[in-house]
């Protein structure tokens, strides 16, 4: 169909193959059409296509929309060229001015930018039921004790629920990161054409508001040039995917026998094809791997861009599918790891007795600054040595005596101590260790109960702000096919 005039109606089978983007297209299809019907649209308010012409335009693209059905061949190169064949099949001669002031250049960038919108959404509606999950375990976990980790080594007391807000906190500027993007995202680059906009009197805003679109991209290069569109979603999605992998990574390592802090449903865990016993936690495996996967993406994406002249260049097609990986990868992750969590048992038990490791070392150290008048660092000395024998005669910490610190204290600043047994106790006891915590943002169950309402009111704005966009575009679709209903007849 396009060839011709040029080149001849000659083309190599191989090379159509090769340099084909139909096998992604069909991502795009519906947009597409979508995309056209605004434009044909407009083209006929504005008097540069017949309106008669318009209305047989729009009956026949209203078709290929009903019926989803396109020959979807290599010859054809891709969607635009497709469903420009098929409107000729549709209505004859008036499909060829459907093109006019128009390139596949801006058709593509268009399409692209609404499969993005979509999936932006998507992806923060499903973080946000991510996000529910994680209130409700904190909500019903701010009494269970565990440590909290340095270096994968017990360091202090926090709880559970504690634990589940960091990665709460952690989500929520992914949900931020995304609604940022979308705003860049939400642009039309429609009316750009080929790179040097048109002489025709094309309205682009007009155009951009059908699709529901928060505005236009200024220049006419950058709109077909540029898909930091793409990139930078992508770029939240690849810290998003390596923040849902640490948790999942978490997971794993609770499941095992050897931290034992938490039970995975036996319907989203694998068994071994040889050991009977095994119950594998895979579904989280995989999950680190695909968040190497949308990291891998966003390198090859960055690569792919990096030295391309302006404007269009044919490169970027195959940005496309690589895109749209991370968009399908990631959003399987967020809801697999809801499904997890929603249905993990967690062992509060377990959690606890791993307390009991002079966790509170810390706290001694505190109350010896407080009420000895000692400095910290000395404290911190005078403690480090108490446990360090209490480690070495295999002492507890509850079985820690005030005669122990006195001696540690006499090595140290050559004088004991002189604590009561009850307040070693209560230094040493990880739940008034938590009790005591008054700082914002810490374990404590007043500031965690803090910190979730304060979640919540984050969570409720933004989805409101989600559900606006979504509505949004639902409703500009909505009135546009309403519209071309009408015209067409
Ligand atoms: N399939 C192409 C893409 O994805 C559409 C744009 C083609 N433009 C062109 N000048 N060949 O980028």
């Amino acid at each position: 169909m396009l060839r011709e005039g040029r080149l001849g109606e000659g083309v190599d089978a191989e090379f159509a193959r090769y340099t084909s983007s139909l096998a992604f297209d069909v991502n795009i299809l519906e947009y597409d059409i979508l995309g056209s019907m605004a434009h044909a649209i407009m083209l006929g308010k504005r008097g540069i296509i017949r309106e008669e012409e318009m209305r047989s335009i729009l009956r026949g693209l209203l078709n290929i929309y009903r019926s989803k059905n396109l020959k979807l061949e290599h010859e054809l190169e891709d969607v635009h060229i497709a469903v420009e064949a098929r409107l000729f099949e549709e209505v004859g001669e008036a499909a060829g001015k459907l093109h006019t002031a128009r390139s596949r250049n801006d058709q593509v960038a268009l399409d692209l930018r609404m499969l993005a919108r979509d999936r932006i959404n998507r992806i923060s509606r499903a973080l946000l039921t991510l996000e529910e999950v994680l209130l409700k375990i904190a909500e019903d976990n701010k009494h269970a004790l565990m440590p909290g980790y340095t270096h994968l080594q017990r360091a202090q007391p926090a709880t559970l629920a504690h634990h589940m807000l960091a990665h709460f906190w952690t989500f929520l500027r992914d949900l931020e990161r995304l609604q940022d993007a979308y705003a860049r995202v939400n642009l039309s680059p429609l009316g750009a054409c080929a790179l040097a906009g048109t002489s025709f009197a094309i309205d682009r805003e007009e155009v951009a508001r059908l699709l529901g679109f928060g505005g236009i991209v200024e220049n006419s290069q950058d709109a077909v040039a540029s898909r930091d569109f793409l990139l930078e979603p992508m770029a939240a999605l690849a810290l998003l995917g390596v923040n849902l992998s640490r948790l999942a990574e978490e997971l794993i390592l609770w499941s095992t026998a050897e931290f034992g802090f938490v039970e995975l449903s036996d319907e989203l865990s694998s068994t071994s094809s040889i050991m009977p016993q095994k119950k594998n936690p895979d579904a989280l495996e995989i999950m680190r791997a695909r968040s190497a996967r949308a990291v891998g993406n966003l390198t090859s994406a960055l690569a792919l861009v990096k030295a391309l002249p302006l404007a269009y260049n044919r490169d970027l097609q195959e940005l496309s599918p690589i895109a749209l990986d991370s968009f399908e990868i990631i959003e399987a992750s967020v809801s697999m790891l809801t499904k997890i969590l929603s249905s993990a048992e967690f062992k509060p038990h377990k959690m606890r007795a791993a307390c009991d490791d002079f966790l509170t070392a810390t706290e001694l150290a505190d109350y010896l600054v407080r009420e000895k008048g000692l400095a910290f660092r000395t404290a911190h000395r005078i403690v480090g040595r108490l446990v360090a024998k209490a480690v070495k005669a295999g002492v507890s910490p509850q079985e820690v005596t005030p005669e122990m610190l006195d001696d540690a204290a006499q090595e140290v600043i050559g004088e004991p101590l002189r604590l009561s047994s009850a307040e070693l106790e209560r230094c040493l006891s990880p739940e008034k260790s938590i009790a005591e915590k008054h700082s914002k943002g810490s374990p404590s169950p007043e500031a965690v109960d803090t910190s979730i309402r304060r979640g919540r009111v984050k969570l409720a704005e933004l989805r409101a702000k989600l559900e606006e966009r979504e509505r949004k575009v639902k409703e500009a679709f909505e009135s546009l096919l309403r519209e071309v209903e009408k015209l067409a007849g």
